[in-house]
């Protein structure tokens, strides 16, 4: 990855890597917050099943701030880190980069926390298992 030494970088693993495409942008061709509001939520999800091995929910998206925009062909990476697990939850903060698809112009969009439950078949918050 084309990332300077000196340049901020992403923290946690690596969750979701998607594509902003034309469909998911408004009439004057930017993309939509919600979009990456959206990628987010399957990013946490993914980080969160996989650590409990379980179904989860989101129950909390924290403020976020969009620092800078996404144009159309960029590529997401999402990365999540889980900073709290509770009994049934976990907190995940997922934070947003894009760049090229030769990997320059690399930028972070966003980030916010993600709260997610772990829940049963019935959908019920289960206790997370310690491993
Ligand atoms: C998640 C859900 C099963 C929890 O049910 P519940 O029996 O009321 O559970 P609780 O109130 O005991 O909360 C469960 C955990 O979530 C945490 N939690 C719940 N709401 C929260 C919120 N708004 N912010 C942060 N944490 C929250 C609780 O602190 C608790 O954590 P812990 O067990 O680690 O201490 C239920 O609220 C639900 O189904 N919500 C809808 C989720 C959903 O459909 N999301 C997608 C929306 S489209």
């Amino acid at each position: 990855m084309d990332i300077d030494d000196n340049e901020p970088k992403p923290s946690g693993e690596l969750a979701l890597r998607t594509y902003a495409l034309p469909k998911d942008t408004n009439a004057h061709g930017n993309i939509y917050a919600g979009w990456i509001v959206s990628q987010m939520d399957l990013a946490a999800s993914v980080a969160g099943e996989k650590a409990t091995q379980s179904r989860v929910v989101t129950v909390d998206i924290a403020q976020m701030d969009f620092v800078s925009p996404v144009k159309v062909g960029s590529v997401i990476d999402i990365y999540a880190t889980i900073t709290e697990t509770g009994r049934t939850s976990l907190k995940i903060q997922v934070e947003v980069w894009a760049h090229k698809y030769d990997e320059t112009d690399f930028h972070k969009v966003t980030d916010a926390q993600f709260v997610v439950v772990s829940v049963d078949q019935q959908g019920r918050a289960q206790s997370i298992k310690q491993n």
